[in-house]
């Protein structure tokens, strides 16, 4: 399904209390949610779902981080998600990230980033397959 992207309210955001003004600038900007959980990953599947980053150097530390405490997981969808979202986001170093984009306003670091969307359409299904059953979508 091509207009659909995925995200994560990344552990940082969750902890400082980020989430409600995430969701709420995600929706102000056009998505809808089709989908939409809190849960936490186990390092296990945190590594599973990095799998494409086994190799970097970053894939420890990215893969503690993100087990390390609840998420909110989404599928969204508007037409050119995937593209419009990474704009929304920003760049993934926060220090890098235009004015008003989520990780500007909201990321600590380049590995504590505030938030993950798709870099495709591909990966869009996928990352939201991970986490989705289709009796979960609307
Ligand atoms: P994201 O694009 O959501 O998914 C991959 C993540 O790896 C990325 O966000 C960053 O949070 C993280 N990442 C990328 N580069 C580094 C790095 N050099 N050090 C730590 N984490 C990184």
């Amino acid at each position: 399904m091509t207009n659909r992207t995925f995200t994560m309210i990344k552990p940082d955001a969750m902890r400082n209390g980020h989430a409600g003004a995430i969701l709420d600038k995600i929706t102000k900007s056009g998505y809808k949610i089709i989908a939409l959980k809190q849960t936490k990953l186990s390092l296990e599947k945190a590594g599973e779902f990095y799998e494409v980053h086994k190799e970097r150097p970053f894939y420890g530390e990215l893969t503690q981080f993100m087990s390390s405490g609840v998420i909110i997981a989404a599928i969204l969808e508007k037409e050119n998600a995937v593209a419009d979202f990474r704009t929304l986001i920003g760049a993934t170093d926060p220090s890098k990230a235009d004015e008003g984009t989520i990780r500007k306003l909201f990321a600590t670091s380049l590995g504590e980033n505030a938030v993950h969307g798709s870099d495709s359409d591909e990966n869009a299904k996928i990352e939201g397959d991970f986490f989705f059953s289709g009796l979960e979508r609307f």
